[in-house]
Parts: C-alpha cells; structure tokens; sequence
C-alpha cells in the first residue's frame, strides 16, 4: 500500500516504521528539516527502544521529505500524526491538523481519491472538520470530490511504542465507510493475525498467553472520544490510588499491599495503580484538560476528570510539604533531585512531575542539583536561565545535600550504594517519589525515608 504520513514524533515515526516494515510503501513527512535530515542519515532523532532496529528494517520502503514538493498525490493513505498541543486554557491547539488537511486540499490531485486518517489527539468532531478542510481547499481548485476520513487513535506508550504498535490490545477504527474499513483492514492485517516475524530486542517481552488484537469498529466521534475517554480513566486510576496512598499513611496502611490486594480483583486488574508523586508527559495532562474543557462546553461537568487532576496536583504539593516539614525553613538547603524525565525510558521531560517541584523549590530558595540519565540536556534547553546544577556523577548529588528527591523511578536509582552515599549529605533525608527503594538498608544507613503512602 502507498501512505503518506504527516508529522514525525514517537507515534509517527514508529507508525510510519511499522507500517514500512511490513512491506508498506511509506513517505512520512515532517516540517523539520533538523529531524528529517538526521533521519535520512539513518540517525533516530527520539530515544524509543527498539526503533532504531525497526527503522533498519523499515529503511528500503521508506522515504522521509519535510515539505509537499515532494508529496506523492498517487498515494492511497494519509496518515496525520502531527501534535495537539495544549493552549493556555486548557484547550487543544489543532493549528497543526489545520495547516495539514488545508496542505492535502492543496496539493491533491484530481482523479485520485486517497483515504485520510486521523491518528493524532483531536476533539471529537475534529475529524470532520478535516474532512471540510480538505473539501474547502479542493473547491478552490474546482475539484468536486467527497473524500474519506476516519479516526483510528493510537495507544502507545513512550518507551514502549513499537512494542504497542505490534501487539496492541485493540484496533479502533472510526469510519462510516465499508471501503475505508477494508482498506484499513488489510493495512493492519499482519498485526491483526499477529503474523509478521520482526525480530526485535524490545524493552518488554510478549506474554505468551497475549491475545491477538481486538479489530474495533466505530462511529468517527465514538474513536475520538475513545482515546481521550481512555487516557483520563488511566490517570484517574493512578490518582485514585494516590488518594487512597494519603489515606494509608495516616491509618497505618502500605499502599503497594493495598493496590495489589484491589488489583487481584480483575475487575480492577493492577495495571495503573502505582502511587507516586503523580502522573505527567505529553498525554494525560493535555488529554484531561481538553476532555474537561470538552464537557464544559457543551454543558457537562466532568467531576470525575477534575478532581483526577486536582488530587494530581495535590501530589506535587505533598513532596514539598514533606520536605517543608523534615528541613523547616528551604532556603540554601541543597536539594538533589534524581530523574528529570516524566517516566523513565525516556528523556521527554514534557509535563514531568519535577519541573513544578524545582520551580517551586526555587522559589522556596533552595540549593538545587540534578542528575538524569538522558533527560539534562533537554531539561537545560528548555529552562536555560533556571539556576540548577546539572551533575554528571550520580554520587555527587549526595555531596552536602539536605535532601535526595526520587522523581523518575530509573531502574539504576534503586541499586545505589546508598550506605555509603549518606555519608557525604548534610541532613540524610529521602523522599522516594515513586516508591522504589528498599527501606530497610536505608533505615540502616541513617536516612530518614519518606514514601508514597507506606509506613515503616
Ligand atoms: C499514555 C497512555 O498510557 C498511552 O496509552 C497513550 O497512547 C499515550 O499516553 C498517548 O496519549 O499518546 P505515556 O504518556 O507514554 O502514555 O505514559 P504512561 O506510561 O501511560 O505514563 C503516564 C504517567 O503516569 C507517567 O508520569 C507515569 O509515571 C505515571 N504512572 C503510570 C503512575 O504514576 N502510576 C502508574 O501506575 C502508571
């Protein structure tokens, strides 16, 4: 099949990878030049595991451009994944989906009647409004030509995208048409039967007992609502847990026995129900706004969406009330924070739980040092004029420090000599923002441990 695909982020590019390596014959487009040209020289421009093996694979069916010189009009799919960003307000910003449909109706060409997909986080009703985009465009040019949309969200995570790009749990395809349907269909037949052979090292291993896909057809807004709809029962989940995580400190609970003790139940199942200091990235904050501001304007208020992001933002508070409360007064105290990151397996620091922590920390006048293991150098660029200290080695942000801060929970933050690591602070204060340390030898080493919810 010919695609074309618009806008080369995580799910971009690994769609556009997945879809080349099985045979598909893939442009993907991106306005960034930067990017593009590092993806012609077979560089991977983001940190996703297991990408860099598939676009090897990928590489003899795909082409990258990043402009519509060289758009390809005899293509039978167009793919949008470009971003949705948030406005100010809460709102979804869709300049980029816009720019993109009005970019199609422009550069179509008459006779050829291609399929548009829409693969990015767009409110509902967004799909057609693509669709009158493109018609706008077209009858500027006099052409009188009905095309086809459809949604088909994605569910992928970061880190793990080409993972969940080949075994995902379902299929949503939101589509009137029975054409747009078989096309899609066959598109995604080798992931549907499971019957592709890639073999790649990924960062998690498929369960033998893993079902093949759920092939899902919908109403186009059904799929635009399924994703938003899906993405804010997850950060509920984990600020639901978090909620009970402040009742468990209080009353004597652990909070890790209690999510497993519910999660047995698989009605609720276990998955999602981490506490920590809160969830962040690219998705869950921007996706339970514009669902909340979606409701809001069409009269319905989404108490459940708002009190997930408020008990997420009480979260943020709790680390520094802690703090507040084993330091006293926060100002020149040396706080080391450990992972910058959203989650680990990344260095997207978008949303990230520790941007607002240092920012307040900051304004407190505390003493800030950081380490992450591939997220400083986005951090610097995006804060440039903040006054932190980046460290390269892990051990020095002990050094003098008041308190360690756990942000990211990166497998190698749990293996730390920290014995002999509570030597050199100042105050040996551990707040482990995601519950990841052992207690016990930390308790011996003289640290005072704040958890998620845990007593000890
Ligand atoms: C999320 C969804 O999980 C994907 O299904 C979706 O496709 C994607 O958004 C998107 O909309 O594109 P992602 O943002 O990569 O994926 O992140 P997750 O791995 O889901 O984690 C989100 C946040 O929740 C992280 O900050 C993580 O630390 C936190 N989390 C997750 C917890 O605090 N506890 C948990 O039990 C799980």
């Amino acid at each position: 099949m010919r695609i074309t695909m618009i806008g080369a982020g995580y799910v971009g590019l690994t769609t556009a990878a997945i879809f080349a390596s099985l045979g598909n014959d893939v442009t993907l487009l991106d306005y960034n030049k930067d990017k593009i040209e590092k993806l012609k020289q077979g560089e991977v421009p983001i940190f996703e595991e297991g990408l860099g093996e598939l676009l090897e694979v990928a590489r003899p069916n795909l082409t990258f451009i990043s402009s519509w010189g060289s758009f390809n009009s005899k293509t039978e799919l167009i793919i949008i994944t470009v971003g949705t960003p948030m406005k100010e307000n809460g709102d979804v910003d869709l300049t980029s989906v816009e720019k993109v449909a009005k970019s199609i109706g422009q550069k179509w060409s008459n006779g050829s009647q291609p399929i548009v997909i829409i693969k990015s986080t767009v409110p509902v009703g967004t799909t057609y409004r693509v669709k009158e985009w493109i018609e706008e465009e077209l009858k500027k040019r006099e052409i009188n030509q009905e095309i086809y949309v459809a949604s088909n969200p994605e569910f992928l995570r970061e880190g793990l995208a080409v993972y969940d790009s080949l075994y995902p749990d379902r299929i949503v395809i939101g589509t009137d048409s029975s054409h747009v349907q078989d096309l899609l269909k066959r598109l995604y037949s080798p992931i549907l039967n499971q019957t592709f052979s890639l073999s790649l090292k990924l960062p998690i291993q498929r369960p033998d007992h893993q079902p093949k896909p759920v092939w899902f057809v919908t109403e186009i807004k059904s799929a635009e609502l399924i994703k938003y709809a899906a993405n804010a029962f997850l950060a509920m989940k984990i600020s639901f847990i978090n909620e009970i995580a402040r009742l468990a400190e209080k009353v004597g609970a652990d909070i890790t026995e209690v999510a497993e003790g519910i999660g047995l139940d698989q009605r609720i199942g276990t998955s999602y129900l981490k506490a920590g200091i809160g969830w962040g990235g690219g998705c869950f904050p921007k996706d339970t706004s514009a669902i909340l501001n979606q409701g809001k304007e069409k009269g319905i208020e989404m108490s459940l969406v708002k009190a997930t992001i408020d008990v997420n933002q009480k979260q943020k508070e709790w680390v520094i009330s802690k703090l507040k409360e084993a330091l006293g007064n926060l100002k020149n105290k040396e706080i080391g924070i450990l992972g910058l990151s959203f989650k680990p397996n990344t260095d997207d620091i978008r949303g990230a739980i520790s941007i607002e922590i240092i920012e307040k920390l900051l304004e407190l006048g505390a003493a800030i040092k950081v380490y992450d293991p591939i997220a400083m150098d986005n951090f610097r660029k995006t804060y440039p004029k903040w006054k932190i200290k980046y460290i390269k080695k892990i051990e020095e942000i002990f050094e003098h420090s008041h308190a360690i801060i756990l942000v990211t929970e990166w497998k190698q933050f749990k293996t730390l000599p920290y014995g002999e690591l509570a030597k050199k602070m100042e105050d040996k204060i551990i707040i482990d923002g995601r519950n990841l340390l052992d207690i016990a030898p930390l308790i011996e080493a003289g640290f005072q441990y704040f958890g998620i919810g845990r007593n000890y």
